[in-house]
């Protein structure tokens, strides 16, 4: 047993005693000759499996429409884990019996017979649960959700009233690309499905450091009580990636920044940071939170939009020194394509905790660096004795939750530089996850599948929080319309984004903190003395 291991055993408190209870079930992945299969799914259930945290027994069925036998998908499954696995070599004794497991059917999803047989694949398990307790994994395009629930339906696979079974819907993003089409799919969904039955992925939510908003909040008096428009002068969130869109040119024509990132991935971020303390830690009570949250948010009026919104597109640049494309030249990309890569937004939550409070959001492709993090930059000091004398050179307090990578929190305060002078300059006060906990982190698809399998929808996305969002990108959207892209939003790849979304902070006299490259350990963790980019 390691250190932290031992702390964790004499100081931790467990809040999940008796809710996780893993039943035999079988595991049906619908699209199972795709990519997230391969990439995610398997590679998450092998670590489940290899932590004995699956139950026993379980099966694993893909359902596709390529021709494979159970032989020829394992050895495939099997490269895939060579490439994808968290944790390398992989254990071939483990893979033996995990492969065991593992069965493929062929079938076509507008073919009700390829349901019967799903259904008589099943019955040979000789296991009443492995028969009836069904969780059946959506990886198809959302065009198929309706025809593959309703031949579920038809073949009495999926049955809305629990019988001491269970049957559970797990999809991926996009719900829908606007409000109306994400109503009509959540109506198929749940035409032969109950609410409770779908478990909505946003991968996001699976990560520890995002699961860790929650806990730093609530169980951390000192923060929750600066936690409000009293000592908080803004709040900066960003989600910047290195990558370009890369071979995803066809996808992201129709997605764009907002829809691919910020309608899930941010504004659940933001929910996290921003809620009331939930009544208690289920995933109603948090879920309640989150969508009244999303529904205090002003609407952006169309007046309003270039004041708030700002959309950015890449070009070629230098990026780690080497020639990026610009997004107009990847493939699948029109040449005169007006989609934005980047988006920045500012966005004013109208409650009492909030008022008048700016959430700044961002996220961007080609950008300097990978990094997720939320800076709560507080109020200034009152301007008298340092202040007075230092004005901007003394930066406000902030806290940084740095959500990947080099997971952790920092505290940025003011001290004295040691010596016989009298210098004042911030320093920092850093938990790095690492060092206190080990390099163990799963993966955010290892902690979701094990809580579908448990029945636990805290991380998953209820479908009114799925409509809040798009609302909110909706409006955003319509204000767009057709509009070019002027000069101004536009970007060199390997920049912080366009101009404009600079002129966005400084309106109110704020300017983006960016993140920082993780620290190398000879480094100091000192930040310059200087206000900008800390
Ligand atoms: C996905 C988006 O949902 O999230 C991608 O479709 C994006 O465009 C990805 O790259 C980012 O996820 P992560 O976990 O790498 O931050």
């Amino acid at each position: 047993m390691t250190e932290s291991d031992n702390l964790d055993e004499l100081m931790a408190c467990r809040l999940d005693e008796g809710r996780k209870v893993v039943a035999p079930c079988t595991i049906v992945i619908f699209g199972a000759s795709g990519d997230l299969t391969a990439r995610k799914l398997i590679p998450a259930l092998y670590h489940l499996f290899l932590g004995k945290q699956l139950p026993s027994p379980v099966r694993i069925i893909g359902f596709a429409r390529r021709d494979k036998t159970d032989e020829s998908w394992r050895e495939e499954l099997r490269a895939g884990l060579d490439q994808f696995s968290r944790t390398k070599p992989v254990d071939e004794q483990v893979w033996r019996e995990f492969s065991q497991t593992i069965h493929y059917l062929i079938g076509d999803f507008s073919d009700a017979s390829a349901f019967v047989k799903l259904k008589e694949k099943l019955g040979t398990f000789g296991d009443e649960r492995l028969e009836n307790n069904l969780l059946f994994y959506l990886a198809t395009p959302p065009s198929q959700f309706a025809e593959v629930v309703e031949h579920l339906h038809n073949a009495r696979l999926l049955q809305r009233n629990e019988s001491g079974f269970w049957q559970r819907l797990v999809v991926e993003k996009p719900f829908g690309h606007d409000l109306s089409s994400a109503l009509k799919l959540n109506d198929e969904l749940t035409r032969y499905a109950h609410e409770k039955q779908v478990f909505r992925i946003d991968h996001y939510l699976g990560k520890e450091t995002v699961q860790n908003i929650l806990m730093f909040r609530f169980s951390n008096a000192i923060f929750e009580e600066l936690w409000n428009r009293r000592t908080i002068d803004h709040v900066q969130i960003t989600v910047s990636e290195k990558l370009g869109v890369g071979n995803r040119g066809g996808y992201y024509e129709e997605a764009g920044a907002i829809r691919d990132m910020v309608q899930n991935h941010l504004l659940q971020v933001l929910a996290l940071v921003a809620i009331e303390p939930p009544v208690t830690l289920e995933a109603e009570p948090i879920r309640d939170e989150k969508v009244k949250l999303l529904k205090s948010i002003r609407p952006i009026l169309a007046r309003d939009l270039d004041k708030q919104v700002v959309r950015g597109q890449y070009f070629a640049g230098m990026l780690d020194g080497q020639l990026r494309p610009g997004y107009r030249q990847e493939t699948k990309v029109k040449l005169d394509s007006n989609v934005e890569t980047y988006v920045a937004l500012k966005l004013y939550i109208d409650n009492w905790r909030w008022s008048g409070v700016p959430f700044y959001l961002r996220t961007g492709k080609a950008l300097p660096l990978s990094a997720s993090e939320v800076r709560i930059q507080f109020r200034p000091a009152p301007h008298i004795l340092f202040a007075a004398q230092c004005g901007t050179k003394l930066d406000a307090n902030a806290l940084t939750l740095r959500l990947q990578p080099d997971e952790g929190i920092y505290l940025r305060f003011n001290g004295k530089v040691p010596g016989t002078g009298v210098q004042v300059r911030p320093v920092r006060m850093n938990f790095n996850y690492d060092t206190e906990f080990g390099a163990y982190t799963p993966e955010a698809y290892e902690r979701l599948l094990l809580d579908v399998i448990a029945g636990d929808a805290t991380l998953f996305i209820r479908r009114d929080e799925v409509e809040s969002a798009w609302q909110i990108v909706d409006s955003i959207r319509t204000g767009w319309g057709n509009k070019p892209l002027t000069n101004r939003e536009f970007y060199s790849a390997g920049t912080w984004g366009p101009v404009a979304a600079d002129d966005l902070l400084a309106q109110a006299n704020h300017t983006w903190r960016n993140p920082t490259p993780p620290l190398k350990s000879h480094e100091s963790e000192t930040p310059p003395a200087s206000p900008s980019h800390g």
